[in-house]
């Protein structure tokens, strides 16, 4: 690939970095097809890095998941893609939702969406206590959407890892957008295997497949964020809960890169993201992300040196920080 094409493809195709509009129903509410995933590739074989060899497996249907009649709990749920995921819940007949911000003061417009089945509830999902409260006040959950998420400092260099005064802000992130998701599965899981089965998803980012520069603790996170959810995949796969991440591409919020034009709303986000969920997808490539993987894939380190060259050239910027 030419280097021009990989500058503009990376242009159009992150949401830090600008991406155009990409892109058989279970029981209500609940995970279909039987718990388990199927033999992956290597089953019956060891490998060259000295795993054990796996017993071939009967293959499993995969796990589906329907958002009719489910109870959902969103963090972040007070403006952008976790907004649009409560107004899509509510149209595909959710039950309930648990609509969590950190400010109660930003909840009574979400629950005007719906006042007899929004249920607001104040969630900074970094703080443990809070997190318990909402377990506790929430124990009929069936669906975890894991939203909410950190940027980084509105100081550029502190989202570096060189020019930061220190890592604390990097430590925030990863706190943020890792282990507090982490944190919420750790609770919701059980309460949602208790309840016959769901689903938990990460909205991940393009930005966990390569290290933005401009942001390298929030693709650091989001990296980490990865590979905890195939952690959690793997640790439930004999359980009824289907486990996700979104790989979102641009969703026009106030997340969105100064200038970006090109981009989904959240409700045409949180609509793909629930279509591929009923389809049993564990990675779900959302809101342009598909075409930004083609040309990560067709050329990998051509893809990174345009993002270096585009970090000299014209850094990105998120619309919070101006
Ligand atoms: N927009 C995109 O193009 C895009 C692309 C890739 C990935 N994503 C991902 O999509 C998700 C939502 O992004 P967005 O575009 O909707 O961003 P946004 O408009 O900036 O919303 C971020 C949300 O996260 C909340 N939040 C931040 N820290 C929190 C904390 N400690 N506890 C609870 N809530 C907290 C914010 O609450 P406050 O309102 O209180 O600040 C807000 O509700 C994030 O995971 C982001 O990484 C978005």
């Amino acid at each position: 690939m030419k280097r021009r094409e990989v500058v503009a493809g990376l242009a159009g195709a992150a949401s830090i970095a600008g991406i155009a509009a990409g892109a058989g129903p279970p029981a209500a509410g609940a995970v279909g097809g039987s718990p388990g995933g199927s033999a992956g590739p290597g089953a019956g074989a060891g490998d060259a890095a000295g795993l054990p060899a796996a017993p071939p497996a009967p293959g499993r249907p995969p796990k589906r998941f329907d958002a009719r009649g489910c109870v959902a709990l969103v963090t972040g749920a007070n403006r952008g893609v976790g907004l649009g995921f409560v107004e899509v819940l509510l149209a595909r007949g959710a039950k309930r939702v648990y609509a969590t911000g950190r400010n109660p003061r930003n909840l009574p417009q979400v629950v005007a969406l719906d006042p007899q089945r929004v249920v607001p509830l104040t969630l900074d999902v970094t703080d443990e206590a809070q997190r318990r409260a909402a377990a506790a006040a929430a124990p009929d959950v069936t669906l975890l959407i894991n939203n909410a998420a950190y940027p980084g400092s509105e100081v550029a260099a502190e989202r570096r890892m060189l020019s930061a005064a220190s890592l604390d802000d990097a430590r925030r992130v990863m706190d943020t957008n890792c282990w507090s998701p982490a944190e919420l599965a750790r609770l919701f899981v059980p309460l949602i295997v208790r309840n016959g089965g769901g689903a938990v998803v990460n909205i991940l980012s393009v930005g966990a497949y390569f290290c933005l520069p401009e942001f390298s603790s929030y693709s650091i996170s989001k990296a980490a964020a990865a590979i905890m959810t195939a952690g959690l995949r793997a640790e439930t796969d004999r359980q009824p809960v289907l486990v996700s991440q979104v790989v979102t591409g641009s969703v026009l919020t106030r997340a969105s890169p100064v200038g970006t034009r090109n981009g989904v709303t959240p409700v045409q986000h949180a609509e793909e993201v629930l279509d591929a969920l009923a389809q049993g997808e564990t990675e779900i490539l959302a809101a342009g992300s598909r075409g930004f993987f083609e040309r990560l894939r067709a050329d990998p380190k051509a893809f990174e040196r345009g993002v270096i060259d585009r970090f000299f050239s014209n850094p990105v910027r998120i619309a919070p920080y101006g």
